[in-house]
Order: structure tokens, then C-alpha cells, then sequence
């Protein structure tokens, strides 16, 4: 295992190499238990540095068998092995020379699944962020680009197929049983783009056409058996082509293009130079195994990694605070791509629900940090929802601001003035700049400054003047090593409705910068008066979430109500909805806990009943209106102090209310949504599905027992209503008979599919109540438990712990106290999984003084262990600060 001990590495401490790194030959001669591999690297001292400079070289748990300088042994005297680092001293003043290393590897026993590893007979890799380090010594970082050349040898019968990046040249056989390939990638890359696969597996094959008319090879390869399987996926790789061409202007630039599905695997997917590797989850579908969501993120997570092309792999980041310049911007890629093939409201209120439920309570938590973070221990627990998705929100505000032209001109200049470089956040605000003319300096903090920034508003009509006052204050919280916080410019795009639904003309106004509908907070506090105003408005914010913030208003449900039926952005729409619910459900919170009655509020159930029966609107956005907002944002809302149980049980009573009151509408929609036909994945007819299912949910939840549920499992013909309804009767009948039968039918049926078992599991782990972890822990003894692949683990622990707040959060602490028995189990195995399954525990701080008293004693249990890895230790480190 990595010892790392934990030294802090800074943002300004960078500088460049001393050596530059000119050209790569790997051969791999592949071996489950001793794999050799022999790197020559070509390099030359950079101008101005010292001819004594030694060169240090990167590694982590390798062997070392041979050392040569140009095709010479190396005496001993000139280089020292030490636990990270190879460094050889007395090289070259000025010439270019040749580092010739042997190192030796083990892939079979390789479970932290970083560098070469082997599962289920496949050699894989994955190199993002320090794994090539565990291949072979190398200047391991993001900004050494260089061509590479990759030999591989292996065994012909286990392993036909041997794949590298770029361009394949060509192979042959051994005479030995072994045979070989060669590839060549003529687009320099960082080492994390490296990949490698080598093994027997089945492909799905397609062409490609590219603007230019070049013919691109397209291979999907899977397990054997699976290929049909592969074909959605292989269709949106191709839209997502297409599209990256038409609102991008950008080409696919190698012969081939790549992707290799693999079940073990720590993360999504990875973008290696043509050569992607996924994790199968989003990879394989097909109506009977994958639910809509499962379509619609492997959709997504295809293009995320296809548009890695151009942002991240022909311009990469120049060190690793850097990596939101290709995490932000892909997923703002990826999103946009989604909201063009699918519904764009739908999609963005489904943005935003994730980015408040996953990233919001990061952001208030004690492992809160900058987009562009300063520090890190370790990287690898900065793959986080803030670099990701707030990373998106940030480059979406760009384009807010700018607008549509302007934002492509910056983008263009980008892609233009950086290709083939590794470059910084402020060279990627700095394209806008010049491409719009505009200061974004007061903009970039938000890259900065950690925090989800808090406006509050208020406004005030004068109805002699016709004027509508607003006063508006926005402060940023104080996050973990920053305290005192700047304004931000806040691009908070907004309506003026009046009382028939209609929109005031926002022509007149003053104290703020306003292009079109965006106003621009720019101050701590501003006032802003809009003249010409007929009647006294309600103002809705932030459309379509234009920025990342909590936002509060006095508004009451009047207002609400009339944002819920007459505003023309759908986002805004459901927005008000949802502020509705929420309000509603804080408030039923408090009265649980202080044992009052709970009531429902009327414009809650009338704005629910009314979305859900509105013919005019499409099914997703009903079905997305119906959906309360979970407990995890109830308790974000209440935002101290929090009992889960009381939120639980306050959600279920407004749940009960809306229920009765709305049986005849859900009664027609679950008839009249019966899907007849084939199925189809595509946006229209999954949100149908998704409607039928909601109307469903609520008529379960009215129901005495489990026979509707127990029907709509027995009459399901896809994964989606199939999946769904299961989770019905075990959630809300866990201990009926029905439950039980499905329970045990669906494992029978879907017992040698990995994916779907992950499901199973998954619907246990979720069963609300303190009961569950019992159940949990008969389920670990559960033959088809597998406590080393990580989609196994994150489905049934990981699912417990970030999504079952009841289950989890128990009074008595037992909850917290497996957790830090799993993660300390987990994590010499597997540091990085358990370094993420951990962060479930983020928002610790905000419960109640016994929970919170419980969470911190098994932190520092975990804290407490002889031997921790760094990404573990990293995280619980952070979460015990005061
Ligand atoms: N670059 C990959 C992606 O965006 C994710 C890699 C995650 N790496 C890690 N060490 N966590 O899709
Ligand atoms: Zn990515």
C-alpha cells in the first residue's frame, strides 16, 4: 500500500521541469503476476537549468531491475531509489540522451485498481491522476507531454487482444504462443492519458464520418455475450460526434476510436487518448436490465468522456489545481449536449437537483474547497461534485454573462491559442476576456472563494411612482482556510411577473448592470429600482439557476403559486414548486419534533395536483414536479441540528396529504401512461414512464397494503418500471410477504448480472428505518456480495450510507460505528474507494448534539487507525477540524 504520509502540496510552489521529456517507447511483456515493462524515455535539460540539476522521476510500489543511460548500465553511484522517487544524477549538460528502465509489476494483486491491474482475465489501466507512476518512474504529471510508442507482448490465447492509444501500426505472432502489437500516438500527451487493455472480448463496430469526410473506426469492446448490449452506447457516441462538431467546431483527430467496458473500476469512465475505459454501468443497456436513468447516464457519461478530446486531452491542465479547466468545462459540455438531445428545462432542473443535493452540502461542510483549489494532500480526493459540477456552473456563468456569441468567440480562441498545451484557469478566463473585451476578474473568484454564496432579497412597490425596489446583500460563508470573502459577480437572471401572469417590461433600471433578462450582482449590497412598473410584481430569480446560490425572499405561497403557473421558463416554474414543498416540509419538521400536528399546505397540494394533471406540460416535467424534495434537502434547508427521523417522518405525512387529496389524478395517470408497445429509450417515452411511476408512488403510499405494488412488479416489462416498483413494496412493505417474494425473484432472475444485482442491493440499502443495517449486515454474507469490486461495494455500503438517511443516521450511533468498521476494512484494499464512500459523512456537523456526538467518536476511530492511507486519512483529517 501507498505510505504516503501526507506532505501538503501547494499551487505556488509550481514550476516547470528541469528536464523535458521528448518521446516514450513502453513494451509490455504481460504477465498476470510479473509483468515487465521497459520505458525508454528520450529527454533534454531546459534551457537556463543547472547541468548539475538531477533528474527525479515519479514512482509508487515498482520494481526495479534495470537502469540504463544511453544503452549503458548505470554505475550505482549516480542514482538513488528511494520510496517514491528514482533520481539520477550526472546526465548531459546540453544533448538530448536516453533513459532506459526495467521495471516489474504485479497486476493480478493490484486492487487499488490504479496503474496496470487484472480482473476477470482483462488487463486494464487507469492512470488519472498518479498511476502511470505505478507503471514504470516517469515525470508523473499533467504537464510533461509527449508522443508515445506502446509495444505489447502477451499471450495469444488469454489475451487476442492488445490495445493502446492513438493509431494501431500493426503485429505479429511470437512463435511462442505470445504475439504482439504496436501503437502510436502522434498527439503528445500527459502520462495520465496513458491506457493499455489487453485481453478476450467481444466488440460492437460502427464508422464515423467527420466534417472533414476522414472515416473514423468506431469499437465498443465488452465481455463476450454482451454486444448487444453495446449499442446505445455506440449510438451516442455518434451523436455526440456529431454534436461536438456542430455547436463546437471540433473534429475527432485519431483513425480509431476506443472504448473498452470493464466491471471493476473506481470511478465512471476514463478519457484516455482513443482508447476511453469505462465502467460497465455506463456502458451496457438494454430495456430489460438498464432503467431510463441508466440510459440517460450512459448517454451522458459517453459524451463527457468523447468531448475529453478536446478539453483535456489536446489542451490539458497544467498541474492538478488545474482540473476543473477539463472536468468544469466537459461537464458543462456533456450537459448542454444532454439538454439538446433530451428536454432542456427537464434536464436543468434535474442539474439542479443533483448540484444542491451532492455539491451544496460539500460546500457548507468541512470538506468545502475552492474550484480551484490552493492545497491538496491528495489528488485523488478532489475528483469532487465542487470541481465537477460547480466547475460547470462557473463556465456556464461565463456564458451567461458573455451570451451565446461571445462565449463561442472565447471558446474558439481557446481551442485556437492552446491547442497541444497544458495550461491554467487563468489562461481559459483570459480567452473570454479578450474574445468579449470584458473584466472578469470580480468573476473568477468564484473559482477561488469556496462556499455556496447566500443572497437575500427584498422588495418594496410604490405604486404612485410605478417604481419596484429591490434590496439585495449576498455574502459568501466562511469555508475551511478562508474566512473573510469578496462580493462575487452574481449573474442572477430574473422576471418581474404581475398579478395576471403577464411580465413587466424590465426596460428602466437602476443600480445594476442588466443585459437582458441577467442582472449583475456585483456589490455586497444594491439596491435596484425598476421604473414603469403597472402593478405590484412578484419577482422571480434566478431562471433556469443562471448561478449557484441559496437565495431568500420573503415570498409567501400566493407568490409561489403564481411563479409555479405563469412564468415562461419551466425551470423557474418547478423552482417555485419546490420552494413551496420545502417550506412546507421545514415547517411539518418542527412540528414533528415538538409533537404538534402536521399540516399540509393547500398551495402545495394545488400546485402539485394541477402540474401533474396539466395535459399542455410534457410527462418529465410533471413527473420532476411531483418528486418532493428528498430529506438530504430537507435537512440542508433546516440546516443545524437536524434529526433525520423527524424529517422522515414529516415527509411521509405530506406525502399521505398529497396522496388523498390528488388519488383520482394519480388513478388516471397510472391507466392512462400504460405503455403499449415496444420500448423505447428516448427522452419522450422514459418521462411518460416517469410520470406513470410517480402518480404511482403516491397511490402506494395511500395504500393499506402491498397489493398495487406487488401487481405493478408482476406486470413490469422493463428494468425502470420493474426496478421501481420493487423499490416500492420494499420501502414502503418491507416486511410483507410480497416484499420478500420479489425480493427473492428478482435475485433469481437477474443472479448472473452483476449490473442489475448492484440494483438489488442497492433497493435493501435504501429501506428506511433503523432495522436496515441488520439487513445490511446479512447481506454482506450474501454469496453474491464481492467485497472487491468496487460497484458491489458502493451499491450496498456506499448506497446505505449516502442514501438512507434514517437507516444510517440512528440514534444509537451503530450506523457511523459500521461505516468506520467497512472503511478501515476497505481501505488496504482499495484506498480510494473508501476515501469516497467516507464522504457520506460530510454533513455530520449538522445534526443533532447525540448523532453528531456519535459521528465524531467513529471519525476518530478511524482516525485512530495504525494505518491509514493517505486518501483516507486526507478526508478524515478534514472532517474533524474544528
Ligand atoms: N477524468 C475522469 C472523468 O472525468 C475521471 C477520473 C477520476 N480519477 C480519479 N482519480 N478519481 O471522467
Ligand atoms: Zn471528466
Amino acid at each position: 500500500m501507498r505510505t504516503n504520509t501526507g506532505q501538503i502540496i501547494h499551487l505556488e510552489d509550481y514550476r516547470p521541469t528541469d528536464f523535458v521529456l521528448e518521446r516514450v517507447d513502453l513494451t509490455f511483456e504481460l504477465d498476470p503476476k510479473e509483468t515487465k515493462v521497459e520505458a525508454r524515455l528520450i529527454f533534454h535539460r531546459r534551457e537556463g537549468v543547472d547541468s548539475a540539476a538531477p533528474l527525479v522521476l515519479d514512482g509508487d510500489e515498482l520494481t526495479m531491475t534495470g537502469l540504463l543511460l544511453d544503452q549503458e548500465e548505470l554505475a550505482t553511484t549516480l542514482y538513488d531509489v528511494a520510496e517514491d522517487t528514482l533520481t539520477i544524477r550526472g546526465l548531459p549538460e546540453t544533448a538530448p540522451f536516453e533513459i532506459t528502465i526495467t521495471t516489474l509489476l504485479s497486476p493480478e494483486t493490484n486492487t487499488q485498481l490504479m496503474g496496470l491491474y487484472r480482473t476477470n482475465g482483462v488487463y486494464s489501466t487507469q492512470c488519472e491522476a498518479e498511476g502511470f507512476r505505478r507503471i514504470t518512474y516517469f515525470p508523473d504529471r499533467p504537464d510533461v507531454l509527449a508522443v508515445y510508442t506502446v509495444n505489447i507482448i502477451a499471450d495469444k490465447a488469454s489475451s487476442p487482444l492488445l490495445l493502446s492509444n492513438g493509431n494501431y501500426l500493426g503485429g505479429a505472432d511470437m512463435g511462442d504462443g505470445r504475439h504482439f502489437a504496436a501503437w502510436f500516438d502522434p498527439h503528445p500527451k500527459p502520462s495520465y492519458l496513458f491506457a493499455l487493455v489487453a485481453g478476450d472480448l467481444g466488440v460492437v463496430e460502427d464508422t464515423f464520418t467527420t466534417m472533414s469526410g476522414r472515416d473514423v473506426a468506431l469499437k465498443i469492446y465488452v465481455e463476450h455475450g454482451k454486444e448487444p448490449r453495446a449499442s446505445y452506447a455506440m449510438d451516442a457516441l455518434k451523436r455526440s460526434m456529431k454534436w461536438d462538431e456542430e455547436a463546437f467546431g471540433r473534429e475527432y483527430d485519431l483513425d480509431i476510436f476506443m472504448i473498452v467496458a470493464v466491471s471493476d473500476f473506481n470511478m465512471g469512465a476514463m478519457e484516455n487518448k482513443g482508447l476511453n475505459i469505462f465502467n460497465d454501468k455506463y456502458v451496457l443497456a438494454d430495456p430489460e436490465t438498464a432503467t431510463d436513468a441508466d440510459y440517460a447516464n450512459i448517454e451522458a457519461i459517453i459524451a463527457h468522456e468523447y468531448f475529453h478530446n478536446w478539453t483535456g486531452n489536446r489542451i490539458t491542465c497544467r498541474d492538478w489545481f488545474q482540473l476543473c479547466l477539463k472536468e468544469g468545462l466537459t461537464v458543462y459540455r456533456d450537459h448542454e449536449f444532454s439538454a439538446d438531445m433530451r428536454s432542456r428545462a427537464v434536464k436543468r432542473i434535474a442539474e439542479v437537483r443533483h448540484l444542491k443535493s451532492e455539491q451544496f452540502p460539500e460546500d457548507a461542510g468541512p470538506l468545502a474547497h475552492p474550484v480551484r483549489p490552493t492545497k491538496y494532500r491528495e489528488i485523488n480526493n478532489f475528483y469532487t461534485t465542487t470541481v465537477y459540477e460547480k466547475g460547470s456552473e462557473v463556465t456556464r456563468m461565463i456564458a451567461t454573462i458573455l451570451g451565446r456569441d461571445l462565449f463561442k468567440k472565447g471558446m474558439d480562441l481557446y481551442f485556437d491559442r492552446h491547442d497541444g498545451q497544458a495550461v491554467t484557469i487563468e489562461d481559459f478566463v483570459a480567452c473570454f476576456e479578450a474574445a468579449s473585451g470584458r473584466d472578469l476578474r470580480q468573476f473568477a473568484l468564484w473559482y477561488h472563494q469556496a462556499g455556496t454564496p447566500l443572497v437575500t432579497a427584498s422588495g418594496a412597490y410604490d405604486a404612485t411612482k410605478q417604481t419596484f425596489t429591490l434590496s439585495l446583500e449576498q455574502t459568501v460563508p466562511p469555508t475551511p482556510g478562508q474566512s473573510a470573502k469578496e462580493a462575487m459577480h452574481i449573474p442572477l437572471k430574473m422576471g418581474l411577473l404581475l398579478e395576471d401572469g403577464s411580465e413587466a417590461a424590465l426596460a428602466a433600471v437602476s443600480g445594476a448592470d442588466m443585459t437582458d433578462d441577467v442582472l449583475h450582482l456585483t456589490e455586497r449590497n444594491q439596491t435596484v429600482v425598476f421604473s414603469g412598473i403597472p402593478s405590484r410584481p412578484v419577482p422571480s430569480f434566478n431562471r433556469s439557476f443562471s448561478a449557484p446560490i441559496n437565495l431568500h425572499i420573503e415570498q409567501n405561497a400566493d407568490d409561489l403559486a403564481l411563479i409555479a403557473h405563469h412564468e415562461s421558463d419551466l425551470f423557474a416554474r418547478w423552482q417555485a414548486l419546490n420552494a413551496i414543498a420545502l417550506g412546507n416540509l421545514v415547517e411539518a419538521t418542527a412540528n414533528v419534533r415538538a409533537g404538534k400536528p402536521v399540516t399540509s399546505d393547500k398551495a402545495l397540494i394545488d400546485g402539485l395536483i394541477r402540474a401533474a394533471a396539466d395535459n399542455s406540460l410534457e410527462p418529465a416535467f410533471r413527473s420532476q414536479a411531483l418528486a418532493l424534495p428528498s430529506e438530504s434537502d430537507i435537512a440542508r434547508e433546516i440546516g443545524t441540528n437536524n434529526d433525520p427521523d423527524a424529517i422522515h417522518a414529516a415527509r411521509q405525512q405530506i406525502l399521505t396529504a398529497v396522496a388523498a387529496a390528488g388519488r383520482d389524478t394519480f388513478l388516471k395517470l397510472s391507466d392512462e401512461l400504460v405503455s403499449s408497445g415496444g420500448f423505447s429509450p428516448d427522452a419522450a417515452s422514459a418521462g411518460r414512464r416517469a410520470l406513470r411511476n410517480s402518480a404511482l408512488t403516491y397511490l402506494v403510499q395511500a395504500d393499506e397494503g402491498p397489493e398495487r405494488a406487488a401487481k405493478a412488479f408482476a406486470a413490469a416489462n422493463n428494468m425502470t418500471d420493474l426496478s421501481h416498483a420493487l423499490a416500492l413494496l420494499a420501502h414502503r412493505f418491507p416486511d410483507s410477504a410480497e416484499a420478500t417474494d420479489a425480493l427473492a425473484t428478482f435475485r433469481k432472475r437477474f443472479a448472473d448480472n452483476a449490473l442489475v444485482i448492484d440494483k438489488w442491493f442497492a433497493v435493501q440499502a435504501t429501506i428506511p428505518g433503523a432495522g436496515t443495517l441488520d439487513r445490511i449486515k446479512a447481506l454482506m454474507n450474501e454469496p453474491l456480495f464481492n467485497g472487491n469490486n468496487p460497484n458491489r461495494v458502493r451499491s450496498l455500503v456506499g448506497t446505505y450510507a449516502f442514501a438512507n438517511p434514517t437507516g444510517f443516521n440512528r440514534a444509537d450511533g451503530e450506523g457511523y460505528r459500521f461505516l468506520a468498521r467497512q472503511i478501515l476494512d476497505i481501505d488496504p484494499r482499495n484506498p480510494q474507494l473508501a476515501a469516497r464512500i467516507l464522504t457520506s459523512m460530510r454533513s455530520w456537523r449538522s445534526l443533532e448534539d447525540k448523532r453528531a456526538g456519535h459521528a465524531r467518536k467513529a471519525l476518530k476511530e478511524i482516525a485512530g487507525a495504525s494505518k491509514l492511507s493517505a486518501d483516507v486519512g486526507d478526508i478524515v483529517e478534514r472532517m474533524l477540524k474544528a
